[in-house]
């Protein structure tokens, strides 16, 4: 009787365990960075984050926070569509006192952009 019960306890604490390990890992938040999304995160703290995450220049309109821009339906402007295509339409031509990147940045670069702020 008292055996099995301890084996029911044992069998709980082992399902316990495996949804411990299985939950991230089928979520997805364990998920470590690629590589281009570990490219794309240096390329934004050099040439995007002075402006994006502190306003360093001191713009009047402060540069709009980028986390989570593709969980909305439009880009922080409110009307276009948050999509990768519209992201670097506004990378290669900048967008009022955004400079354009053109030139300064390859397309593979925007993409490893693009691809971490999919992940930020
Ligand atoms: C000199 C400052 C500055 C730098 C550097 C800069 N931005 Fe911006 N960015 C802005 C400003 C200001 C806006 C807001 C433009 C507006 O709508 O008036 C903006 C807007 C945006 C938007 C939203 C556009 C929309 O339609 O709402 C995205 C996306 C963006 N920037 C991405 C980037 C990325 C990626 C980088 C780096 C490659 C970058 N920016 C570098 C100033 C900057």
């Amino acid at each position: 009787m008292q055996r099995r019960s301890l084996c029911r306890i044992f069998s709980v604490i082992a399902i316990c365990l495996l949804c411990l390990v299985l939950v991230p890992a089928v979520s997805g938040c364990s998920k470590e960075p690629s590589a281009s999304e570990k490219r794309g995160e240096s390329l934004y703290t050099f040439n995007c984050y002075d402006c994006h995450e502190e306003n360093q220049l001191g713009l009047l309109k402060a540069p709009p926070k980028l986390h989570r821009i593709f969980s909305h339906h439009n880009l922080p402007d409110g009307t276009t569509p948050a999509t990768d295509e519209s992201v670097r339409q506004v990378i290669i031509y900048g967008k009022r006192t955004m400079p354009a990147f053109n030139g300064r940045l390859s397309n593979d670069q925007i993409d490893d952009i693009i691809a971490y702020l999919h992940r930020k």
